[in-house]
């Protein structure tokens, strides 16, 4: 639980030291993603603009998953317009830029950095489970504004999750045993965002420089879910073009969209 002082030094902290120029916070909301498709139609929201709160009752997460967000978990939204020049069709790579913004954050909080990895096209892994969830999304009202939506496990406990999250996912404090700074987590993504989205605006491409050091997939067997079956391959990387590149039986492939359902 953020108390009012906490939460006011945050919220000057997002204004004075990142891209954000409209804050709304909720004490608990359905989804921050949904309350953001709302503003997202107001043609004078000042953009970027973000959609905060500590708890979430009906979070989303890829694929119609729930996302489960308790207190303690940093939870938010962020909308931002597509930089001018990027096609439309680009935007999926979004979800990877905002995947390597949090890891960062991540990253500079906990003592061993190696061990904060990204796992295509969104998710932050955190000693070999998810820490960090990411559903990008474009509102039908506003095709130019693309919604970032951010889950961090950051003091939170999975202890009452269902099994099988318990067993994929972990929070911040869980892994090292000591509390993070939620204020310090949320500017360093906002701030690290800022930055990847300001490249893509000159590229429309994510650097494979960037994202290589940090996959978690590459050298690793992949089986991939397509709308019309499973395929399965060793990882190689991202292309720039965001997609996920596989060595198959039948040769080098690239994947724009999928789930990864396993990986060994
Ligand atoms: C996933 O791992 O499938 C994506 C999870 C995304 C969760 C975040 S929490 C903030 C925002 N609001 C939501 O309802 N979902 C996203």
């Amino acid at each position: 639980m953020v108390n009012e002082a906490d939460w006011s030094a945050i919220a000057s902290r997002v204004r004075s030291e990142t891209f954000v120029r409209h804050i709304e916070r909720h004490e608990e909301i359905g989804s921050t993603n949904d309350r953001a498709m709302v503003l997202a139609a107001e043609r004078d929201l000042p953009i970027p603009a973000l959609v905060l709160t500590e708890r979430q009752t009906a979070g989303r997460g890829r694929s119609a998953n729930v996302w489960r967000s308790g207190p303690g978990a940093l939870t938010f939204s962020v909308i931002v317009e597509r930089p001018p020049g990027v096609p439309a069709a680009r935007t999926p790579i979004v979800s990877l830029l905002a995947g390597l913004a949090a890891r960062r954050a991540i990253a500079g909080c906990v003592p061993d950095a190696v061990a904060v990895k990204v796992k295509w096209p969104n998710d932050v892994y955190l000693a070999g489970r998810k820490v960090c969830g990411i559903l990008t999304e474009v509102p039908s009202s506003s095709p130019h504004r693309i919604i970032i939506g951010i889950g961090i496990n950051g003091n939170n406990s999975l202890s009452d999750a269902p099994d099988d999250v318990r067993r994929r996912a972990v929070s911040i404090r869980e892994a090292t045993g000591t509390n993070v700074d939620l204020g310090e987590l949320l500017v360093a993504t906002l701030i690290g965002l800022e930055e990847e989205l300001a490249a893509f605006g000159i590229t429309g491409e994510i650097s494979i420089d960037s994202w290589s050091p940090h996959c978690l997939l590459t050298g690793r067997d992949i089986r991939l879910r397509l709308p019309n079956g499973d395929v399965c391959g060793v990882c190689t990387g991202v292309a720039s073009t965001g997609s996920l590149r596989l060595e198959t039986k039948e040769g080098p492939s690239e994947y724009k969209f999928g789930e990864v359902i396993g990986f060994d």
